[in-house]
Order: C-alpha cells, then sequence, then structure tokens
C-alpha cells in the first residue's frame, strides 16, 4: 500500500468526529480518500449503489469482511437532491467520516461513477446548473487523481484498465446523467462525446473481458423508472455497439433498489449478462416485468462482489466469472450466480 501526503493528513485528521471533520474542512480539499494501489490480478471487486447517509448502519465493515481488492460505487452514493455543490460535499463527508467505510478504503481501491441523486436530483440531467461544480465534488468524493484527465473533461465518464497486460480487466464506467436528454423514443442519454469516446473503448482489444457499469439497467425493457429502454433508440444502438466488442461483455447497474439478474443475446454467440445491485441502505416493494431476467428480483438491501477466476498456470487465463449479492445488514449470500463468459 502506498502511503501519500494526503493518507498522513488524514490519519491526523480522523480522530475527529464525522461533525468536526464537516465543519473543520473547507469541502474535500485536505482529502480523506485513502489511496490503495490496484492489484496486479484483479480476483474480487465488491460494488454497490443507492446509500443513504442518514442510514449509516454497520454496512460498510460487513462489505469489508468480503475482502474484495476494490470496492465500486454505482451511483447514489448520498442522496442530496436540490442542494448545491458546496452543500452536497457536507454529505459526502458523512460517508468519508464513517469508521467503517473508511476502513474498506484503506484496504480496498475504489472507483464509481454517479446516479441521479449524488449528481443533481431525482432523474436529472443536462439540464442541472450545477453540473461542473458537482463533477469536481464527486470525483473528490472518490479520491480520483488531481491530474487525472477526468476532471478536465466534461462529465465522469471513463476507463480503467486493471491488472497487468494480458491479465486485463477493462472497467467501462459510464455517466449516465451529465449529458442525459428528457426521456423519448430518440432521447439521447449519452451525448455525442461520450458515444464517441464509448465506441473506441469497446473496440479495444488487450483485455480479457470488459464490465461496463452504467448506473441505470440496460438489458431490461421495462420503463417505469428511468432505465435505457425509456430511451429505446439509443438502448438498440448501445446493445448493437456492445456486440461489438472484441471479448466478453458484462454489465453492472444499480438505481432499482432491488437486485435481479439479466440476460440478452446481442448478437449470435453474444450473450450478455447484467447484475443489478441496489440499495445498499434500502429497498422497495415495487415489482415488475422484465422479460430478459434469469434471476428473479429480490427486494432485500443487498450489495455485490465478482469473483474473477483466473488459471494460474504460466500466464493467467481468465476462466470464470461469479457474481454473489449479499446482505448489507447481516452478510449473509442472497444468492450467486456463474456468468457465461462464452463469447464467439
Ligand atoms: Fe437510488
Amino acid at each position: 500500500m502506498r502511503i501519500s501526503r494526503r493518507q498522513a493528513c488524514v490519519s491526523t485528521l480522523y480522530a475527529y468526529s464525522s461533525l468536526l471533520l464537516a465543519s473543520a474542512l473547507p469541502g474535500l480539499g485536505c482529502g480523506v480518500v485513502k489511496k490503495v494501489v490496484e492489484p496486479d490480478l484483479l480476483t474480487s471487486l465488491a460494488f454497490g449503489s443507492c446509500n443513504k447517509q442518514e442510514m449509516l448502519t454497520k454496512h460498510w465493515p460487513i462489505i469489508k469482511n468480503k475482502n474484495a481488492q476494490g470496492w465500486l460505487w454505482m451511483g447514489d452514493a448520498i442522496y442530496a437532491d436540490g442542494l448545491y455543490p458546496n452543500f452536497r460535499e457536507k454529505e459526502y463527508q458523512k460517508v468519508l467520516a464513517d469508521e467503517g467505510y473508511q476502513a474498506l478504503i484503506s484496504s480496498s481501491f475504489v472507483m464509481g461513477t454517479w446516479d441521479d441523486h449524488d449528481y443533481a436530483a431525482n432523474d436529472s440531467g443536462r439540464e442541472y446548473a450545477e453540473k461542473v461544480d458537482t463533477q469536481k465534488v464527486f470525483l473528490d468524493f472518490i479520491g480520483e487523481d488531481k491530474d487525472s484527465p477526468r476532471r478536465l473533461q466534461k462529465g465522469i465518464y471513463t476507463s480503467k484498465l486493471m491488472g497487468k497486460e494480458a491479465n486485463q480487466i477493462q472497467f467501462i464506467l459510464l455517466d449516465m446523467r451529465y449529458f442525459k436528454e428528457a426521456s423519448g423514443p430518440s432521447a439521447d442519454p449519452l451525448g455525442k462525446d461520450q458515444w464517441g469516446w464509448l465506441e473506441n473503448e469497446i473496440k479495444r482489444s488487450g483485455p480479457a473481458m470488459k464490465v461496463v457499469v452504467s448506473s441505470i439497467q440496460v438489458l431490461t425493457d421495462f420503463t417505469g423508472k428511468d432505465t435505457w429502454a425509456c430511451y429505446p433508440e439509443a438502448q438498440t444502438r448501445f446493445l448493437n455497439l456492445l456486440s461489438t466488442s472484441p471479448v466478453p461483455v458484462t454489465l453492472l447497474s444499480g438505481d432499482r433498489h432491488l437486485t435481479e439478474t439479466s440476460r440478452r443475446e446481442v448478437a449470435s454467440g453474444r450473450i450478455i449478462h447484467e447484475v443489478t445491485s441496489s440499495g445498499i441502505t434500502h429497498t422497495t416493494d415495487m415489482k415488475n416485468g422484465n422479460p430478459f431476467r434469469v434471476q428473479v428480483q429480490i427486494n432485500e438491501t443487498n450489495f455485490g462482489v465478482l469473483n474473477f477466476g483466473w488459471d494460474s498456470s504460466a500466464k493467467p487465463i481468465l476462466q470464470s466469472l461469479k457474481s454473489s449479492v449479499f446482505s448489507p445488514q447481516t452478510g449473509t449470500l442472497l444468492r450467486d450466480f456463474d456468468i457465461p463468459l462464452s463469447w464467439t
């Protein structure tokens, strides 16, 4: 683990209570995100979404106990609807000041994207006037490097190669908010620049597989909530694009305050699975149809773990991918699923 000057600052400050932190720090400027070096070979990643910062429970130690190498935010790390970015910072401080969360991010690297409630407000999109400032606040929260190109672009979409060359997993994190138009048959949730970037990232060869993270659900045809199906032309374009990947693709999504797994054939011999995991602190009674579902909806709080199985003889080859979903209240396994990696 690499200790930075920022961490030294953190160690000193961490003795203070969350209230003191929130009031003493000018925003997140001193940096309370500890940086953990990413592994040479990724074998496990925990992920989740929809975390009400006022409902801090014992879930962070339970997530940490899964011993995943990394933690992935898939949206709604906080609920801060309608707050100006400077007040939004204070809400993030409540998460950062939580002892359990600090312990997690002291042993696991962190990456992530946002959704509507940490971006601006429910179902919000490109119309949000403070999006430049809220981008900075979010990137500070997840500890994005100060010189990261992600801080210079519009929107927080990013691609990350995890692991050493030839043993890499490519993560493609979409920004489903910054450019999003109001839903409709021809509406665009990504924007021209993000589409152009995404086309290049999907084409890229070299990694063993791609994990594409969309805060909102991708494969379902359900339109009763904000999903890709509310943007039908864009959804078709997206699925067609994913089908051109040279390596297998798996989708992760959040938003729905329930968990389910979906499967869709996007081209002959090319099948994509999507694991939806939400929320960490709260859930919904809502149930809906989804013809692509392969694991029923569970309306319980949950978080997920991906386990990447490598054949370790000589040069590691990715052999398996397992998704497991756990209760953040007890750590109990809710269910798991072996995701096929066949891609012909
Ligand atoms: Fe949410």
